[in-house]
């Protein structure tokens, strides 16, 4: 899992955050070891804002992959202490879509880790 932390750490770099100087990456690992990376894109009308984790899975689906094992998710801040990046409610909803509750979320900043399964983050989620 060193190396979905490594690529999601990659692509905060490309984070485009000048509102809140707050960084994510996340980097999705598609059933047959795919990786599909995303990071937050801001705007200034605050709501348009999109999440890391679903610029990834968003991207993912566009080239045509629906079946995931894992993502990562890292953070770090221009100002400040950055707490470890637990996914947003919408995050956890737009993942739900695809993948189960065994699905793995690993989340990461500078000096700790932890791991998740989406059925903890996201128990008795929404579905049609
Ligand atoms: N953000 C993410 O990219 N993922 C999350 O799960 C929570 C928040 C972004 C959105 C915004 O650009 C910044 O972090 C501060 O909320």
């Amino acid at each position: 899992m060193n190396e979905l932390i490594d690529k999601a750490k990659e692509a905060a770099q490309n984070a485009y955050c000048p509102y809140s100087k707050y960084h994510v990456g996340a980097a999705l690992i598609g059933e047959n070891g795919k990786i599909y990376t995303g990071c937050n894109v801001e705007n200034a009308s605050f709501g348009a804002t999109c999440c890391a984790e679903r610029n990834a899975l968003y991207g993912a689906v566009a080239q045509g992959e629906r079946h995931f094992k894992a993502i990562a998710i890292f953070a770090y801040s221009e100002i400040g202490k950055a707490g470890l990046p637990l996914p947003c409610g919408i995050c956890r909803q737009v993942l739900s879509e695809f993948c189960g509750e065994d699905f793995d979320i690993i989340v990461a900043n500078d000096k700790e880790s932890k791991q998740f399964t989406l059925g903890e983050l996201l128990p008795n989620g929404f579905t049609l």
